[in-house]
């Protein structure tokens, strides 16, 4: 099995953007500096050692995605406890670099910064409701995560995931392009995306229905966007 030295290869396929399916986004689209495409070794960062980023660290580690994975925790005995497990687990696996720490300095130089640290849903709430809390957090853990890696893309796991990447796109200062929300369906178009980020969009056809609820998801989507005031 050979090591992912591109984002291509961890899936993110640079397809050609032009045809048919997909309008090609312009405008603010950058490509990420020469240095960094001369740079082979890929690093992964995962925020948040919870269910979700501890599914997303197990599955880069056993398929041989990067040459590092930093894993990053606000709790320092969650965070050595999974690393411990990880580390078990890489000793039967080929050669991956683990790092973790409870500072964003660990994720410095990543390719793809993947945050799943959140609040927890408690009964009753919804996911609108989570937003406030998981928006104070994303202003602690995003300005570093930029800072430490200018040229990664961003990808938000986190719940309410449309709104949180809104949230991601503006507290990083990076284009559009390179900040993208992991939804459910929409997942198979999205991630058709190329190594410096989204290069077009899926044009889909919708029933009259369809679109007025479309709209009406993304009218309250965007009013919670506008509360934040950012
Ligand atoms: N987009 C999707 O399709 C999708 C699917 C499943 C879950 N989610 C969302 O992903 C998020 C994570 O879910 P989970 O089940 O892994 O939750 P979890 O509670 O198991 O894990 C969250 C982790 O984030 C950590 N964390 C909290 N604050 C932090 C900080 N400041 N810095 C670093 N880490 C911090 C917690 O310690 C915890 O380990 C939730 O918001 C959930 O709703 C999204």
């Amino acid at each position: 099995m050979k090591k992912a030295t591109s984002l291509s290869e961890l899936g993110f396929d640079a397809g050609d953007a032009s045809s048919g399916f997909f309008r090609p986004v312009s405008g603010d689209s950058s490509t990420p500096t020469s240095q960094h495409h001369r740079r082979r070794l890929t690093k992964v960062s995962v925020i948040g050692a919870g269910n979700v980023g501890m599914a997303i660290a197990q599955t880069i580690l056993t398929r041989d995605l990067a040459d590092e994975i930093a894993l990053v925790d606000a709790v320092p005995d969650k965070l050595r406890g999974e690393m411990l497990d990880l580390q078990h687990a890489a000793a039967f696996l080929p050669r991956t670099r683990l790092v973790s720490g409870t500072d964003m300095s660990v994720t410095r130089g990543s390719d793809l910064v993947i945050v799943t640290a959140g609040a927890r849903q408690i009964q009753g709430e919804t996911r609108l409701d989570l937003l406030q809390r998981n928006v104070a957090l994303f202003r602690k853990i995003v300005p570093p995560l930029a800072e430490q890696s200018h040229d990664a893309l961003l990808l938000v796991v986190s719940n309410p995931v449309d709104v949180l990447t809104y949230v991601a796109w503006k507290l990083s200062g990076f284009p559009a392009s390179r900040v993208i929300g992991s939804g459910t369906n929409l997942d198979s178009s999205r991630f058709r995306l190329g190594r410096a980020g989204v290069q077009g969009v899926a044009e889909m056809e919708l029933t009259e229905e369809e679109a007025k609820r479309l709209r009406r998801s993304a009218k309250t989507i965007w009013e919670n966007c506008q509360l934040l005031g950012l």
